[in-house]
């Protein structure tokens, strides 16, 4: 049964605005703390995204999605050079060991000098929608510095010194990630009855940050567990992102932030399309507990490799030594929820 909680807005525009006062700043901080602090997820106002490039990503990703299957297949990610970028069919992503029930074009930033090696392909994309390239690019570079702002306000909110500096620097030259969800209904007939409870199974994510878009007219869809261990449902409000931390969060503070669970059931008739866009740090981090905050029940010597660390998580291990299986149980120890 999900609660009647609903979950916090944080308006992040004091730290986008060269203009606003100490104390416009300190009280979105404080906020943020308290978001980060008691749920982990939060509705995100004041990023100055315009609306209209929001709503063409979605209707963009209507677009491709509508596409014959033929189509959408010539873009496969196992097509992909280093085979995490392009597009999956309904039922290829798994979570959890379980099939989800969704088809995803996926995106990330692309590195000079592409190769096979992890992480480090060409990205690939559709012809058609022939804009969604160039909108995707554009709408990225708008993001990336509401992340840096919402990092340096985390930063802000943990009242450790130099907090602001110290997550500013790990998203200074910042990975990306964008995925293209495609939700059909789960009463759509072409999907096995095994798989029709829900359409992306419990998770936390692996990374930095997660700024998520998706279909206003949709409810009922995205949910997220609260510390109680009830479901408090994540519907969209209309020019809002809905943020959530990372695994990588809970490494830098001590876990006095924590990566929050969270699934998808689609309920709805129609299809659904939502846009995570996964905001990172720079590959070359060495994720570690910041001054100030490694105290109390710290894990010792607890770092994290980022860019080893996400190519066990999207890799699934296959293609990293063994002797490296150490960070990823670390990884997951600090993960635990509080
Ligand atoms: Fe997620």
């Amino acid at each position: 049964m999900a609660s009647r909680a609903s979950l916090p807005v944080i308006d992040i525009a004091p730290y986008l605005d060269p203009c606003s006062t100490p104390a416009q700043r300190a009280a979105t901080a404080t906020a943020v703390d308290s978001a980060c602090r008691d749920f982990g997820f939060f509705y995100l106002i004041g990023h100055g995204v315009p609306e209209e490039l929001r709503q063409e990503m979605l209707r963009l990703g209507h677009e491709f999605f509508s596409l014959p299957q033929a189509e959408k297949d010539e873009i496969s990610i196992f097509n992909s050079m280093d085979r995490v970028r392009g597009y999956a069919r309904l039922g290829e992503n798994v979570t959890s060991g379980k099939r989800d029930v969704l088809e995803g074009y996926d995106i990330y930033r692309e590195y000079p000098n592409p190769s096979k090696d992890m992480l480090r392909g060409a990205q690939i994309w559709p012809s058609k929608p022939a804009t969604l390239r160039s909108t995707v690019l554009e709408y990225v570079e708008r993001l990336i510095p509401v992340g840096q702002a919402l990092m340096r306000a985390m930063g802000d909110g943990l009242g450790i010194p130099n907090g602001a500096e110290a997550f500013e620097e790990i998203v200074r030259d910042p990975f990306w990630g964008l995925k293209f969800n495609g939700y059909p209904s789960l009463s759509t007939p072409d999907i096995a009855e095994q798989e029709k409870g829900i359409s992306c199974g419990e998770h936390t994510d692996y990374g930095g940050l997660t700024f998520l878009l998706a279909d206003d007219h949709i409810k009922s869809a995205l949910e997220v567990e609260d510390k109680s261990g009830d479901w408090i449902k994540a519907d969209p409000i209309p020019g809002a992102y809905v943020v959530n931390i990372g695994d990588m969060v809970n490494v830098l503070t001590s876990n006095r932030y924590t990566a929050t669970v969270h699934r998808v059931i689609h309920r709805g008739s129609v299809p659904r399309v939502s846009i995570p866009f996964f905001f990172e740090p720079s590959f070359a981090t060495m994720v570690k507990p910041l001054q100030g905050c490694a105290e109390g029940n710290v894990l010792p010597k607890a770092s994290v490799n980022y860019y080893e660390h996400m190519c066990h998580m999207l890799y699934d291990g296959r293609f990293v030594e063994s002797g490296k299986e150490v960070e990823k149980v670390l990884v997951n120890v600090i993960s635990l929820k509080g």
